[in-house]
């Protein structure tokens, strides 16, 4: 971090947010709101005199709550820059100025009582978003009374409570009489690898911190007996399996099973756990001085409003969604945007450290070059087709595509942002939009020549490339059969799919229609397939009131890992297609045909 700050070509802004970001990869235009700090970061030099004179006392956030520190303060040793700040919140008053007792005591007179809030403006071409994660909060499993017995800690606050610049200087007491437990007993997984209480998640830290801590305690004070309470010990990575079996050499021991309940003597204020030892299958009770809850990791609470900024999307655990977790793991689906950190998924410091470089090197490679290579298969406005309907801009993941309304000016795709998905062009009822090499004319071609002959023997199934069409792949290599009166159409997801080209197959006599794509959360241009769903989805209800079975409309979602599934659902697709009648099909040509959008 030091490093950070004295960077000539690092602009390092603290107390500030980003409100706003607009453009697109190499033209980014970035808003920050950046909060008074009322000390002069650049002049001041972290005597403390200002906090020695400061009346307020309130609870230290870094120190877990064990200690206190003043409205002026410095928010941890280490904080770049190394300079004070006033919280504002708890001062006695700035606006209007109450105490201002810090003030005269700074020699160097750096605390200006009068500065406000201040906005930034910023062009960059790629962002890095290293936002970290939270911890969870142990306070709603009540059987750990984390909220009712003081002597019950998270192992965060254990981190503060024995480090040498924590409020103990490094002496590891227990709260209640500030003496040198002789029992610590760590409770692993809470808030993690379960769906009722927590996350179904594993936080990936929280077993290595636990074995670090109890050797930590060992080195320090042999004479406490530690016992960890586990599901399972979870020890991969460099050296971690011999750190661990360093533990249990050094005579820590450890129980496999999370205790049910945690109680309180009142007296003694130690802790008995009730625990089913699952080795040896009985219920046992263990007494400690002290328990350290192995809390999980969890997103940012706030990470809502990142993902909104920057149109990312989140994996089902809340954190947010690189564009390919093999070979895109530290990218963005929206380009010029890279993660670094526990944004992405709980990750240790050295998992950091490698992501952080990683996207360093990616974003440096873009901004090297100057010059940006855009994907061959990207949409274009035909402006003289476009009624400025407005339909297209809300679909596209990317925000891509420039449209005011009200301005009468044809919409407009800026191809650098510009994934490539198609599902703009899908959504144009116009045929305003073309989607270059997966265009409207060559879809139809398609379905005509696979519908020329005997259509009602072909089922047609339109599979996204990044998925089903290579689960597809995957079937024919793996030698799985299926039958072959299902006919592919490739598009490059299935948000391309329009309306328009299933009610064709249908015009021409498919007895069936497939439509598959990526699994949620899987698609390959963010959330595109959300759109597909929904365009199916109406379509079922006009064919229904049209008189045509929705049954004959399929919709389905594969992965590109799934072979098996693939091969089973064109097996089932078949199985449908045969039982469309002669007569089925012949209604509806002729409800189509007088009908032709339904
Ligand atoms: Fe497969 Fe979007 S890429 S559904």
């Amino acid at each position: 971090m030091t490093d950070v700050g004295r960077h000539p070509k690092i602009k390092l802004m603290v107390s500030s947010e980003v409100t706003d970001v607009k453009g697109y990869v190499g033209n980014f235009t970035v808003k920050v709101h950046k909060t008074a700090r009322y000390v002069d970061e650049k002049e001041c030099n972290a005597c403390g005199e200002c906090a020695k004179e400061c009346p307020v006392s309130v609870p230290d956030e870094f120190n877990g709550g064990f200690g206190t520190r003043k409205a002026v303060y410095q928010p941890f040793p280490q904080a770049i820059p190394s300079a004070f700040l006033i919280d504002k919140k708890n001062c006695l008053g700035i606006n209007p100025i109450v105490c201002a007792k810090c003030v005269p005591k700074c020699e160097k007179k750096c605390i200006n009582l009068d500065v406000y809030d201040e906005d930034h403006t910023f062009q960059v071409g790629t962002i890095v978003v290293a936002t970290g994660m939270d911890v969870y909060d142990p306070a709603v499993l009540d059987e750990y009374g984390y909220t009712r017995f003081e002597n019950v800690i998270t192992s965060l606050e254990f981190e503060r409570l024995i480090s040498a610049g924590g409020p103990t200087m490094g002496h590891l007491v227990r709260p209640t009489d500030h003496k040198l437990p002789r029992r610590v007993a760590f409770i692993q997984c809470v808030g993690s690898r379960s769906v009722k209480r927590g996350n179904p998640y594993c936080s990936n830290v929280c077993c290595m911190n636990t074995v670090k801590d109890t050797l930590l305690i060992k080195d320090h004070w042999p004479e406490v007996e530690c016992k960890v309470f586990y599901i399972d010990i979870r020890a991969f990575g460099k050296g971690f399996e011999d750190l661990f079996k360093r533990s249990k050499a050094a005579g820590i021991a450890y129980v496999r099973g999370l205790p049910g309940q945690v109680q309180e003597d009142p007296n003694s204020k130690n802790l008995i756990l009730t625990v089913e030892n699952t080795e040896t299958g009985k219920v046992e009770q263990h007494e400690a001085d002290m328990v350290v809850l192995s809390v999980g990791v969890e997103p940012r609470r706030d990470s809502a409003v990142v993902r909104q900024l920057l149109t990312l999307s989140k994996t089902p655990d809340g954190f947010l969604m690189e564009a390919h977790p093999k070979l895109q793991p530290v990218d963005a689906p929206t380009r010029g945007v890279f993660f670094a950190g526990c944004a992405e998924a709980p990750k240790d410091i050295k998992d950091s450290v490698t992501q952080a470089s990683a996207a360093a090197a990616r974003a440096s490679i873009l901004m090297s070059k100057g010059v940006l290579s855009i994907e061959a298969v990207t949409a274009r406005v035909h402006p003289d087709k476009c009624k400025m309907c407005g339909l297209c801009a809300p679909v596209c993941p990317y925000h891509a595509i420039e449209f005011e309304k009200g301005k009468k000016k044809p919409a407009f795709i800026i191809e650098a942002a510009c994934g490539g998905c198609g599902t703009c062009a899908a959504e144009c009822p116009f045929g305003a939009i073309e989607a270059r090499h997966f265009e409207d004319d060559q879809i139809f071609a398609q379905i005509e020549a696979m519908l020329a002959e005997r259509p009602e023997e072909s089922a047609v199934v339109f599979a996204c490339n990044w998925c089903s069409y290579a689960g597809a792949d995957l079937a024919g290599v793996s030698r799985l059969q299926y039958p072959p009166g299902v006919r592919l159409i490739r598009t490059m997801c299935s948000g391309r799919v329009a309306e328009k080209f299933i009610l064709h197959a249908f015009k021409l006599g498919a007895p069936l229609v497939l439509v598959s794509g990526c699994h949620f959360a899987d698609c390959h241009y963010i959330n595109a397939n959300r759109w597909t769903q929904k365009r199916v989805e109406k379509l079922w209800d006009k064919m229904e009131k049209a008189g045509i079975r929705p049954e004959r409309l399929q919709l389905e979602w594969i992965s590109a890992a799934e072979a098996q599934k693939f091969a089973a659902v064109m097996t089932d697709v078949d199985k449908m297609r045969r039982q469309v009648t002669q007569a089925e099909i012949a209604q509806t040509r002729k409800i189509l045909e007088e009908k032709p959008k339904l």
